[in-house]
């Protein structure tokens, strides 16, 4: 079975491209590495034993989805490749909509003029869609409410373009996925997350100031109505998160229908704070982080955990790992790649 993996040499791509691999699935990974490097795929080789098909493709560029599309030979595609950094997207809002939305609509353009193909699309969406829901845990029935970033607007955009295409083409089913908050890395510690320049995510920040990178970890907020005043999210280890695209795409392939369009969420089902994150972080891996309290950060949102209900109920998926095991699995990655330098 092939599937083609665009944004594959990305932080989550690349850990899907393994368990695909593991799976035996055949693999087309295609990236322009605008966030990633060509290195990841000699490390997906020493994890997996094979080294999958790569073609370096801009996805914005239509000539070259077209020539991907004639070139191999697949029906299955899990769409990573997107640019993902909120203030990013707040500064290049054109950007990120080109980007996001101009490399989804190419690909849905190929797929409807290939109609004798019937296509399996597995779509990178996020919770961010949900903004800061009303009820918790966020069911799939809380509203998508209007976006604060650029970012989380072509994540609702991309949702409805697939959801409307559905509809109109018998030759695509697809599913998304609103992913929390993805962390941790691959247990060989050879493939993890590679944040560029100051990490904004809190998992990679913790990590680069227990190495000595950064000086001090900041908690952005103290004064949050929660257990200790800090904010709530649902952290999901990358490998689960990874099987539950695989969970999905089989769905798919097995599924006698067409114009079929689900999203799930994608989570653990637990709520951590911030502070209780870090607690965990420092006992798994018997170590002090330098941290203080700081200001709330702009945009953020109080508190958000999934139900996951769902997609172990429709899908037969659930998160296996925990907390603790991807901060070990996070600071182990933060330590082999800091041996190599
Ligand atoms: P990442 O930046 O590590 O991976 C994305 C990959 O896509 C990179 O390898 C990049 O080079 C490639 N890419 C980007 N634009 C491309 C284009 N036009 N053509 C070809 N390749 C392109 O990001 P990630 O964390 O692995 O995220 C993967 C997906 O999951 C993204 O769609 C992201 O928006 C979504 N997501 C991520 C998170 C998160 O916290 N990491 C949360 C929710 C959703
Ligand atoms: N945090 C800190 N200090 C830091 C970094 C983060 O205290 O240096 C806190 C944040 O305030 C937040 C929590 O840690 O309370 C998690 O922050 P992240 O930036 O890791 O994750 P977010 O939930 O804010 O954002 C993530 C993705 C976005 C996506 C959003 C959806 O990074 O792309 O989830 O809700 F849009």
């Amino acid at each position: 079975m092939k599937v083609l993996v665009t944004g594959g040499l990305g932080y989550i791509g690349s850990h899907t491209v393994v368990e695909l691999i593991q799976k035996g699935y055949e693999v087309i990974i295609a990236d322009n590495l605008s966030n990633s490097s060509i290195e990841i795929l000699k490390k997906i080789k020493q994890i997996t034993g094979f080294r999958p098909l790569f073609k370096l493709i801009d996805f914005r560029e239509m000539d070259e989805v077209k020539s991907l599309f004639n070139e191999y030979e697949f029906e299955n595609i899990i769409h990573f490749a997107a640019l993902k950094s909120v203030s990013e997207s707040v500064k290049f809002p054109n950007l990120y909509h080109e980007n996001n939305v101009g490399s989804l609509n190419n690909i849905l353009e190929c797929i409807k003029s290939n109609p004798r193909k019937n296509f399996n699309l597995i779509f990178s969406s996020s919770c961010t869609v949900y903004g800061q829901a009303n009820k918790l845990p966020i069911t799939e029935d809380s509203p998508v409410v209007k976006q604060e970033s650029p970012y989380g607007e072509t994540k609702k955009k991309c949702e409805e373009i697939i959801s409307e295409f559905c509809k109109k083409n018998t030759n695509l089913n697809s599913i998304s996925l609103r992913y929390f908050n993805p962390i941790g890395a691959h247990k060989s510690a050879l493939i993890g997350e590679l944040p560029n320049g100051v990490p904004q995510n809190l998992v990679p920040y913790i990590t680069q100031t227990a190495i000595g990178i950064r000086e001090e970890l900041t908690i952005f907020g103290s004064d949050y109505p929660t257990k200790d005043g800090t904010c709530i999210r649902d952290y999901i280890h990358v490998i689960d998160l990874a099987i539950s695209h695989i969970d999905s795409l089989n769905y798919l392939i097995n599924l006698n229908e067409k114009n079929h369009y689900s999203f799930f969420n994608v989570g653990t089902g637990n709520g951590t704070t911030v502070l209780e994150l870090v607690n965990t972080f420092e006992k798994v891996n018997k170590i002090k982080l330098n941290y203080s309290f700081g200001g709330r950060r702009d945009g953020d949102i109080t508190e958000a955990f999934a139900d996951c209900s769902k997609i172990h109920n429709e899908l037969k998926w659930k998160a296996n790992l925990t907390l603790e095991e991807a901060l070990e699995s996070a600071w182990k990655w933060e330590k082999n790649l800091n041996s190599k330098d």
